[in-house]
């Protein structure tokens, strides 16, 4: 049984907000409040610019993807836009479900038109005539709220056979409803979901920019990414560079939650520190353990790294990654051993076990994982753990075996946890 979520979402944070602005202050469900808020009117610049333009502001703004692997969108967008065969399709990545992660949901639910915007403008640049939402199944209220939109998007214009007057100009969205399997949001599982397949993953090359959805070339984004897309072409690339730093430019969504005092998503410039943004959560309450950055495939950062600057280079540098905007902090009250096993169980849970690394592997870290934990560790299990780490990152066809013993990794090498016999 799949449990759903289904409160409206709540931002705290009201200053410096850019793809947060709209949220919690227009009706969702309004297209007036969303044109009298800017809306459409870089669909617009959009259409004056012509698709190389667009694919030009696009690259020139620096923008990499915000649903973890940080690819740059222009190259992606004119790598499709460059393929003969057609049709192309466009797939907005909206299954979010990486543990800790909640950013999607929100700039769903409170602004579904912007989204419906910049997948319109995605697709006029990259030359695709359909697009699929592909929208996490525990996501019942984001659903509604999306479905309601893209009817009243066609009803005026803004979907369908010329789009704002724009001879020729064809798009139409669809949404796909996940049905609470992780694996479904890699991306080349959710052609498998969407061609009526096992939401299994392909093994890449060749990308989707390439042959993608039904075999033909696909732009994937997450929901994160397109919406900066219609602030780039309203304010200019120029402009946009402006915010953040050099190699990771505008903002950030980054979603608080563990043993922080107010948790939640917040927007902040790149190159913000991770105390900064700790503080802007209301600090910690008790006396911090370590901060888990990235998510479950990420790694840990310790008290004394507070001052690590949230860019994409900086994170990689540290051992960790910024991945989906995940910053869990765990004070001295938390378990982090309960913590490290339940990971383990999720990616053993969560494997869809087509290949054979991390089908066994994942099995296999949460048993050597759980002797260690439990204090009935085996003399090599540390070894095990590492062995079997390696073999499902270097031969696991897809992310979520290659990343499977990140956590745990640093949890080892970077907290210094599990060293010690008990
Ligand atoms: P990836 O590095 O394989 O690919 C990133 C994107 O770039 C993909 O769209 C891929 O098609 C494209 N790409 C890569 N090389 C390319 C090339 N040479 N030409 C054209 N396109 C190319 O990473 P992946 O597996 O797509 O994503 C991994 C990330 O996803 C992790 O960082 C993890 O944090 C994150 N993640 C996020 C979740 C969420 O709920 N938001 C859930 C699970 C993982
Ligand atoms: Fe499936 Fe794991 Fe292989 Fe990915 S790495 S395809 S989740 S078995």
């Amino acid at each position: 049984e799949m449990s759903e979520v289904d409160e409206p979402p709540k931002i705290r944070q009201r200053e410096g907000l850019r793809l947060l602005r709209r949220i919690g202050v227009v009706d969702p469900e309004s297209l007036d409040d969303y044109r009298a808020t800017g809306g459409y009117t870089a669909l617009r610049t959009a259409l004056l610019l012509g698709p190389a333009g667009v694919i030009r502001e696009v690259t020139d703004s620096g923008l990499m993807g915000r649903g973890g692997a940080a690819f740059p969108t222009g190259r992606k967008w004119d790598a499709t836009a460059r393929q003969p065969v057609s049709p192309h399709y466009l797939v907005c990545n909206a299954d979010e479900s990486e543990p800790g992660t909640f950013k999607d949901r929100v700039l769903i639910e409170g602004d579904p038109f912007a989204l419906i915007e910049s997948m319109t403008i995605a697709a006029f640049a990259t030359g695709a005539s359909k697009g699929y939402i592909y929208l996490r199944g525990e996501y019942p209220r984001a659903f509604r709220l999306l479905r309601g939109a893209i009817e009243k998007a066609r009803e005026f214009g803004y979907l369908g056979t010329d789009i704002m007057g724009h001879t020729g100009f064809r798009f139409d969205i669809e949404i796909r409803r996940g049905a609470g399997a992780y694996i479904c949001g890699e991306e080349t599982a959710i052609f498998n979901s969407i061609e009526g397949y096992r939401g299994e993953p392909r093994t890449k090359p060749p990308f989707p920019v390439e042959k993608g959805l039904f075999g033909k070339p696909t732009v994937v984004n997450n929901v994160e990414t397109l919406v900066n897309v219609p602030l780039i072409l309203t304010e200019g690339c120029e402009a946009y560079r402006r915010i953040g730093t050099e190699r990771s430019t505008g903002t950030k969504l980054f979603c608080l939650s563990g043993n922080v005092r107010e948790p939640g998503v917040y927007e902040v410039p790149f190159g913000v520190t991770l105390g900064e943004l700790l503080d802007l959560a209301g600090g910690v309450p008790g006396e911090l353990k370590a901060v888990l950055l990235g998510g479950a495939a990420g790694g840990f950062v310790r008290p004394d790294e507070l001052d690590l600057r949230l860019t994409m280079e900086d994170a990689r540098e540290a051992g960790t990654t910024l991945g989906s905007g995940v910053v869990l902090a765990l004070d001295d009250q938390a378990d982090v051993g309960a913590f490290l096993l339940r990971i383990a169980a999720f990616f053993r849970d969560e494997s869809c076990g087509q290949c054979v690394p991390c089908r066994i592997g994942t099995v296999r870290q949460e048993e050597a994982l759980h002797r260690i934990v439990g204090g009935r560790r085996l003399g090599d299990d540390l070894t095990v753990l590492r062995d079997v780490g390696q073999v499902m990152r270097d031969s696991s066809i897809c992310g979520l075996g290659q990343t499977a013993w990140n956590a745990i990794e640093s949890a080892i090498d970077r907290l210094g946890l599990l060293k010690e016999k008990p």
